[in-house]
């Protein structure tokens, strides 16, 4: 049967996380490890749709309920949908996995509808339909997407229909799994996964437009605690001979529990602030050393930035088993996305070494290169599963 499928790397977090979510600076490394997601049309006139080969319950997936709402809603007509996930990054461990999974499936479902443009020009001013943060009028925060998702008044000006690779772009994909787990998040949820997930590579979100690397969009959010703004970077991994070293407790932490305890904190004790900030103020040196090439600092400041984590209670015993192991043997240490349990990550110049210590300390362990590639459409095909007619 006709099959579209793309995947996505998950990544690790150098700096900044949980500070990043009140709009202060963070770097997040793509990994090696992907998660592949496989679409095709159900085998049944059923309009459930299937999951693994298991009926497709919403509750226990968030993340893709929210897309096709977005991107193949049955409203429209769009037929049932059958999903494989596969992939090699653990769950609810801090390394972006669901992230990864948002953005294989963004690209999977727009690689199956194609896309309506309204003029001749493939650039986002002249989509009818479609997210994108150069185009003003799309909330995709909105659960209520139009019923008639083609851009309002354009409908007589569809010059041309875009399908497969043609109509996949990274910044939706980026856009759509943003606003995807901040539906996940109960409204807090930063873009860092979401771009690195989509971008690929190093990226730098920051409070300003940082000198000297590419700057791709800014993203806004407006969670319960006021609105945020990010920008957001891209940097290419340097020639290097660093590797990053994850260490995995094994122990599963839901994102938006953790966010939502320094949420509390910060509502009971909102001097706490200041080691929300000193986060920040870790992260901007960690970039500058990043981008100077100097590793030694970039692998000091991510310990430092784990003392604030510790700080904050977002730590583990465990956790900190790890990072004890693996810190003779690296650069740095510290956990990796929410906290909790999960994964903690070593910058290292010895993989081999570093991974034998997590291992002996209890931990299990990838290893990855500094950064990996982006968003992939593996497989699609020219004519469309379903669009708008
Ligand atoms: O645990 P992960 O991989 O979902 O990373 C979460 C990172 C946080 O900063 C805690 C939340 C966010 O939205 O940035």
């Amino acid at each position: 049967m006709q099959h579209i499928t793309a995947s996505a790397p998950g990544k690790c977090i150098l700096f900044g996380e949980h500070a990043v979510v009140y709009g202060h600076p963070a770097v997040a490394v793509a990994i090696d490890q992907r998660i592949k997601v496989k679409i095709e049309l159900t085998d049944s006139n059923s309009h459930d749709w299937k999951l693994d080969g298991l009926i497709f319950d919403p509750k226990r997936h968030p993340h893709i309920e929210a897309l096709k709402q977005r991107l193949w809603p049955s409203s429209l007509g769009a037929p049932a949908l059958s999903i494989h996930i596969e992939g090699e990054i653990p769950t609810a461990s801090g390394l972006g996995s669901s992230a990864a999974l948002s953005v294989a499936a963004s690209a999977a479902l727009r690689a199956a509808r194609g896309r309506w443009l309204n003029g001749d020009v493939n650039s986002p001013e002249n989509w009818a339909e479609g997210f994108s943060s150069k185009i003003s009028d799309t909330n995709v925060h909105s659960n209520n997407q139009p019923k008639d998702s083609l851009r309002e008044g354009k409908l007589g000006d569809r010059v041309k229909f875009i399908s497969g690779s043609q109509s996949v772009d990274v910044d939706e994909c980026a856009l759509l799994a943003h606003a995807v787990e901040a539906i996940a998040q109960r409204g807090r949820a930063s873009p860092m996964d979401s771009s690195a997930c989509s971008h690929g590579d190093i990226v730098v979100l920051s409070d300003c437009v940082e000198d000297g690397i590419e700057w791709q969009y800014s993203r806004t959010l407006t969670t319960p605690e006021g609105d945020r703004e990010w920008q957001i970077h891209t940097v290419k991994p340097p020639a290097n001979d660093v590797y990053l070293v994850i260490g995995n407790t094994g122990i599963h932490a839901p994102t938006s529990k953790q966010v939502e305890k320094v949420a509390e904190m910060l509502k009971n004790n909102p001097d706490r602030v200041k080691e929300i900030e000193t986060i920040g103020l870790i992260a901007k040196r960690g970039i500058k050393s990043l981008l100077s090439g100097d590793y030694e600092s970039v692998g000091r400041a991510m310990s430092e930035n784990q003392l604030m984590l510790q700080s904050i209670g977002v730590s583990s015993p465990e956790l900190e088993d790890l990072i004890r192991a693996a810190s003779p043997s690296s650069l740095g240490a510290k956990l990796t996305g929410a906290g909790g349990g999960g994964c903690m990550v070593a910058l290292t110049r010895d993989p081999k070494a570093t991974s034998e210590a997590i291992e002996l300390a209890g931990g299990r362990t990838i290893i990855s290169s500094f950064g990996a590639k982006g968003l992939e459409l593996e497989t699609a095909t020219e004519t469309p599963l379903w669009s708008i007619s």
